[in-house]
């Protein structure tokens, strides 16, 4: 399965933090750590270690960085070809840690905000003959705008990540085929709070209504709303110990991807989407954490496992 990820490049720098600087205030945080990410790069190196043939779209600075992150992509498989490169810097995302894994992030967009519309003509082709094309808005929305109506116009599935939030995102891309937001862009898109499934089921109808044919709402350690022709299912999330939330989204919606190309069902492809998130959230890193496809299987096993042994000892009435 051909799949084509068009978007950012970031090298992300990690900084453990207790508590964060006010207004003219220093404070110390732990080591630096430079590590590979973008959620661009995120989600072609997730697809890749679910399975997938994966060719990424987007743009490097001429610097070291971008030669890390084309590195760190080609060691799973994920060409890069087709990459381009700016003179001027990688992007950069400042990831600031906090001990519960949670985090904030300053971008540096670099490289990434070059990648405009006239720039990406040449990959028209690419897009049009993909099986699935993954987006995010980290690179400008002009040109996801441009390259998603190429793939609708040519019937190939479109994913739309709509991170960083804006409100703006249906002038730009009027359809697609799934939106895949978090809680805060669905509420920033819909002006629905998700707080249960009564809310998540009128924010996805809105989604679907402003345009997206399908959705993925992801709710975090929750798990996921799907909504489809069929109507909205639920998929519980897994609880495990957080490390690190950084690109948790990526592996989700990767894997998603992935498994209903193979031809699974949103339901099985949910499940597993669930598991990747869980699994990427207990490392450290945007790339390091994304699991492969023997993991993730190997992971729903056990708490299959986990399951079934407590049912089987849950005394009778
Ligand atoms: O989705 C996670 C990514 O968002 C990080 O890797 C960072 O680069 C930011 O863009």
């Amino acid at each position: 399965m051909n799949v084509v990820v068009v978007g950012s490049l970031n090298m992300d720098v990690f900084i453990p933090v207790d508590t964060y600087p006010g207004s003219g205030e220093t404070v110390k945080g732990g080591n630096a750590k430079y590590l590979p990410g973008g959620k661009g790069a995120n989600q072609a190196l997730a697809a890749a270690r679910q399975g997938a043939n994966v060719t990424m779209v987007g743009m490097v600075g001429a610097d070291a960085n971008g030669e890390a992150l084309r590195a760190s992509l080609e060691a799973d498989g994920v060409n890069c070809s087709l990459v381009q490169t700016f003179d001027g810097p990688t992007g950069i995302a400042f990831v600031h840690l906090e001990k519960d894994g949670s985090n904030r992030i300053i971008l540096s967009s670099g490289a990434n905000d070059a990648f405009l519309p006239d720039r990406a003509e040449a990959y028209k082709d690419l897009v049009a003959h993909a099986d699935a094309v993954l987006f995010q808005l980290e690179i400008p929305i002009e040109t996801v705008g441009m390259l998603v109506r190429v793939a609708m116009e040519a019937g190939v599935p479109t994913y739309l990540d709509p991170a960083p939030a804006r409100s703006d995102v249906f002038t730009h891309i009027p359809k697609v085929d799934w939106i895949t937001p978090n809680e805060h862009e669905a509420q920033l898109l819909t002006g629905i709070k998700v707080v249960d499934a009564t809310s998540a089921r009128l924010a996805c109808a809105k989604l679907q209504q402003l345009g997206a044919k399908r959705v993925l709402l992801k709710v975090g350690s929750q798990g996921t709303y799907v909504a489809d022709e069929n109507g909205l299912f639920y998929q519980p999330g897994i609880a495990v110990p957080v490390v690190d939330t950084t690109a948790a989204g990526d592996a989700f919606t990767a894997a998603f991807v992935v498994e209903y190309l193979r031809g699974e069902s949103v339901y099985g492809a949910a499940r597993m989407a669930c598991a990747a998130g869980a699994l990427a959230v207990t490392r450290l890193g945007a790339q390091p954490s994304l699991p492969y496809r023997d993991e993730v299987v190997g992971f729903l096993e056990t708490v299959d496992a986990a399951l079934s042994s407590k049912t089987e000892t849950t005394p009778r009435e």
